[in-house]
């Protein structure tokens, strides 16, 4: 069948604010045929689906959207897990470990006993642990096992230096790497604004401050904390992710996204899932680009895939 033609299945579980807000992305983008909502609070789903299918009229391109059972995911393209519990004020992503991977188990376990076969995509803190433990729990291969890794982070990095240099953030190529959260890292040495290095662009108006760089960084990781003192929780930023995330698979793009991979040797890691550059297609993660980090970015790069090895080590052996 012409891959155009092939009708794409999603199938979400966990509605709560960043699974309802992807599935309204994913309606509002007309990226997808098929989606079907999963929701231990079935009334929740069924509401979900419900409410979606009224705005269905508006989108830009049919799609069928209903509620449904694991079983569902038999023949799903992707499942897209966005179920847990999400981070309260003053807790890190880093808290939430023990709870989730409770959920985890059940959720792949339920998902892979359907006979699912396709790609899975996390999106629930802490995303590396959880992508990791999916992968695990799942036996599917490390490139149909990806996370949301550092997306969000790249897309917020992006705005504030387009604020800062008053230029589109679609033409400013910078990555935040690493874990996402705490001990993640810019990548400055390979930043550049419309081709032109970063730090070079910088040498156009004395009102550039290289100190100003730190502040921006600092800026986009703690995003999230400031966003839940705010109103509780995070969604409209991820759900824009993870819908671009689904497009790149989905319509085999090949694009390169910061998602949260499987390394095993790149950036001279191992057995470890973190945020890095990755070309996403139909098969998932095609491969993994690895920039030419610095000194200092290599060793913060290092200490962050630490930390992760750390958090897992008494779960996975
Ligand atoms: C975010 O970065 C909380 O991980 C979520 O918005």
């Amino acid at each position: 069948m012409n891959d155009n033609l092939r009708v794409s299945r999603v199938a979400l579980i966990g509605t709560g604010f960043v699974g309802s807000s992807y599935a309204f992305a994913l309606m509002n983008q007309g990226i997808v045929n098929d989606l079907v909502m999963i929701d231990v609070n079935k009334d929740k789903a069924q509401g979900d689906a419900l409410d979606l299918n009224h705005g269905k009229g508006f989108a830009p391109n049919p799609m069928n959207i209903r509620y449904g059972e694991y079983e569902d995911c038999r023949n799903a393209d992707i499942v897209v897990i966005c179920a847990g519990a999400g981070q309260k004020p003053g807790e890190t992503r880093l808290d939430l470990v023990e709870k989730n991977l409770k959920i985890f188990k059940e959720i792949v376990g339920n998902v892979m006993d359907s006979g699912f076969d396709g790609i899975f995509l996390v999106a629930t803190n802490p995303v590396d642990i959880l992508t990791y433990a999916t992968w695990k729990y799942s036996g599917l291969p490390k490139e149909r096992v990806l996370g949301s890794g550092t997306i969000l982070d790249t897309a917020r990095f992006r705005y504030s230096l387009g604020e800062y240099f008053d230029v589109s953030p679609n033409n400013i190529h910078a990555y935040i790497i690493g874990e996402h959260g705490d001990s993640e890292l810019p990548v400055y040495s390979s930043a550049d604004v419309g081709t032109i290095p970063l730090r070079k662009y910088m040498e156009r108006s004395d009102e550039f401050q290289t100190e100003d760089l730190d502040d921006i960084f600092i800026q986009v990781r703690d995003a999230a904390y400031h966003i839940i003192q705010n109103k509780g929780a995070t969604y409209y930023g991820i759900a824009m992710g993870l819908a671009r995330i689904t497009r790149a698979i989905l319509a085999n793009e090949n694009s390169i996204l910061t998602i949260s991979a499987h390394l095993d040797g790149e950036y001279g890691e191992n057995d470890v899932y973190i945020g890095v550059p990755a070309v996403i297609n139909r098969s998932g993660i095609r491969e993994i680009v690895e920039l030419d980090l610095d000194e200092e970015e290599q060793k913060k790069f290092h200490q962050s895939s630490e930390i992760l090895k750390g958090i897992l080590e008494p779960y996975f052996d």
